[in-house]
This record gives C-alpha cells, structure tokens and sequence, in this order.
C-alpha cells in the first residue's frame, strides 16, 4: 500500500500533507516515506531464506545519509560505486563486510581505500582492472577480495541507457574463457582472493525470465570453476526490479527473492543482490510550484536539473495535482525554467492545474535528488523524511551562497 494518498482532498505522505509541507519547507522539494523504505527494505532482507544472503542497496539510486542508516539498521548491505559512496556509507557506520564495489572505473585511490577499508568485494569489470586492483594490494601488503562481473549477454529490455547486460555494453566480462583464465590467475595470486561472481543485467526489469537466465549462467560458471578447484563465498545477482511508473506490474521482491533462492537450492554460495530502485523509487515524491499557465504548458518551479529522468530516459513520472478533483483535467505538458527544449517532466498528462497549485511528481525517489545539478545556476531541492506524523529536513535546500563558494575569481 502507498503511503501517498488523499485524506480530506489533500494529498498526504504518511500522516502528513503535502501542503504543510510545501508551506514549511518551500518548493521543489524531495519528500521520502520511511514507512515505504522500510516496507520496501524488508521485502528483500525479511523474504530470504538464508540468514547469510545480503541485500546491497544501490547508493546510487538514492544517497542521502539519513536514508542509508535507516536502510544499514534495517540489515541491507551497500553497493558502491565510487570513492563518494564509499565515504557516505562509511560515514553512517555501515559494516565495510557488507560493501561490494561495483562499476568499470575505480580509480587507484578508490581501490586503496575499498582494500584498507576491509570491504566485501570489488566487483570487477576487466582484467586491467584487476591486474591494477592486485598491484595496488601487493603493496599495501594486503589482500584484496574480488568477484569477477559476468556479462550473460542478456537484454533484460527497457531504455537502451539503462540496460548493462549485453555483450558490447561497457559492464562486466563477456567472455567465458576470459573469466577462467583471470579467476585461475587470482587463484595464483598472494594479493587477490576471488570471493564470488557478480551480474547485473539492467534496470527496471519487469520480469523474472531475464534473472532466471542470469542466474543459471552465473551458476554455470560457477560450476565450471568448481571443477578448477575455485570456490566461491557468494553469488552477487545485481539489483535491476523495475517499478510502477504508470501502468507496469513487475514482480515484487519477495517473488524474484522466491524465484533466485529456487535456482541456487543445494548450493553452498550466499546470495547476494543489489537491489536500488526497486528500495527507492515509490518511497519519495517531489512537489513543484505551478508558476505560469502558457498554452498547454504547465510552467513549474522544478526543472530537469532536478529530475533529469524524463529528459535523460524518456522517463514518464504519474503527476498529480496535491489537492484533490479541484476542477475539470486537461492535457498539460509540464515544464520547468530551464533552457532548453528537453526541460520537461511530463508530456501530455491529464490534471487539474491552476497557477499557484502545488504538483507532486510521484515515483521520484530513485534517482531522482541524486542526478540533480546546478544547472542554470539553480540551487539544489531540499529532502524531507516523513516518519508518521513527523516531517524532518534531511538536507538543506541549497542557497546561491552554497553555489558560489567552491568558485574562485582568478588573480589578473
Ligand atoms: C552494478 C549495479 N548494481 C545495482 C544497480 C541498481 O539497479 P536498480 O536501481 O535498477 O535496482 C545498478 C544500477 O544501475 C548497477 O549499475
């Protein structure tokens, strides 16, 4: 059940409107439900089986500090993938034996700090990434605990940015040989430990058939290192469930948790997932000031340099006005101050609007805050976390002061 819904005509988050909301906190601004991201947690974390399986929140989807010590006390691990994130979930005592390390290009800082700092694994996506992953450990003396990510060549569907799984995609090792080969050399090695296999196919999947696929190449693979003498800790089947944007039905995480655990029964890995979206993205909102009405142009005060989805994706938002049947709905498209022609968030969505009326654009809690920018000069939306009846600042809306600080007007 959502925890967005109109009480006496007003749209509410919890038992909070939206309304008192806006008033306290001014427009745009990101709203979170912590009921959803618990609810949302502990369909992964509570559907296992296996008390040793691990749920690794994609930081990325989602990054705010508040929200991932929420998500680290409810027992989710994290996925990473930067020196940044590494530095937020360390920053909210997350356990470093809970972290994997994801992505094709960590710099040698950031491995430094993953081996020192003790994490689960480094996910990694080449062999020069681990020749440069093993160099670095053998000369801090230690020893680094990596997992070879496998690109199963499968299209799990949705926006050609968003899909990672195929061969040609610039994720993981597609070649079956190649993993071999790399995971007999770390075998070899006095600095590197392989301690699992790791795929992640895309994101907004909306069905289990691309994750069955995956996983019994993955388990495949896995057997075939078996024969090598090579065992494996875990099984890292990445994150990817999709969302209702609009009219979508994926499975929930319960099924594709059911679904995963069925094609690795009997076997001695953990399972690991990393799942972010699927966390992040019904638990939040952002609500926009309609500013001008122009045609049939709704002009807010949100821009794609807070919700760069739609312009980046062709991403649909469902957008509702915050008060309830005030009038009869039109086609609108909505707009932002931006310049530029693909500053919209929605096109062609039917509401009431009037000038002055607050929207909240709904499903916005995966990247959403986190791929906002400063373009146009416009300070960044603040966050808000909704507990039942409390509403509590998670991040200060930026000031003009906050954009110029970090610039420095050259000596002549
Ligand atoms: C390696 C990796 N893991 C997990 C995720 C999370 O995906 P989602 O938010 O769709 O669950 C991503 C997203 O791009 C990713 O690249």
């Amino acid at each position: 059940m959502s925890a967005f819904n109109f009480n006496s005509g007003s749209l509410f988050c919890e038992q909070v409107s939206l309304s008192d909301i806006s008033d306290q906190f001014d427009t745009p601004a990101y709203i979170y439900s912590k009921q959803t991201l618990e609810t949302n947690a502990n369909a992964y974390v509570k559907s296992f089986t296996k008390p040793d399986s691990l749920a690794c929140f994609a930081v990325k989807s989602l990054s705010n500090i508040s929200i991932l010590k929420l998500l680290n006390d409810m027992g989710c691990g994290f996925d990473i993938v930067s020196g940044g994130e590494l530095y937020r979930v360390l920053s909210i005592g997350a356990d470093p034996k809970k972290i994997i390390f994801s992505g094709v290009g960590k710099s040698k800082k950031e491995i430094e700090e993953g081996i020192l700092e003790g994490i689960l694994s480094f996910n990694v996506e080449s062999a020069s990434e681990l020749y440069r992953i093993e160099k670095i450990a053998e000369n801090l003396n230690k020893v680094a605990p990596v997992s070879i990510r496998f690109n199963p060549d499968i299209d799990s569907g949705g926006h050609d940015y968003i899909t990672t799984g195929r061969k040609g995609d610039k994720f993981g090792i597609s070649s079956i040989d190649q993993i071999i080969e790399l995971s007999k050399y770390i075998k070899s090695s006095n600095y590197l430990n392989i301690v699992g296999l790791a795929s992640h196919i895309g994101s907004q999947i909306l069905e289990l058939d691309s994750y069955r696929k995956s996983a019994k190449k993955t388990i495949e693979l896995a057997d075939s290192l078996i024969e090598l003498g090579i065992s494996l800790e875990f099984l890292d089947l990445g994150g990817g469930l999709g969302v209702p944007y609009n009219e979508e039905s994926p499975p929930s995480p319960e099924n594709l948790v059911s679904c995963l655990e069925k094609e690795l029964q009997g076997r001695k890995e953990r399972l690991v997932l990393e799942p972010g979206r699927s966390i992040s993205a019904n638990a939040g909102v952002l609500i926009t000031k309609v500013e001008y009405i122009k045609d049939d142009f709704l002009v807010v005060d949100a821009a794609m340099n807070d919700l760069i989805r739609p312009a980046l994706y062709k991403a649909e938002h469902d957008i509702c006005n915050i008060k309830e049947n005030t009038g009869v709905p039109k086609l609108w498209n909505v707009v932002g101050p931006i310049c530029e022609s693909s500053d919209f968030l929605a096109k062609n969505i039917s509401i009431y609007a009037d000038e002055d009326d607050i929207l909240a654009i709904k499903t916005a809690g995966a990247y959403g805050f986190v791929m906002s920018s400063n373009y146009n000069t416009r300070p960044r939306a603040c966050e808000v976390l909704v507990d039942g009846d409390k509403s509590i600042l998670i991040r200060k809306r930026e000031s003009l002061d906050d954009l110029l600080e970090m610039e420095i007007i050259g000596d002549d």
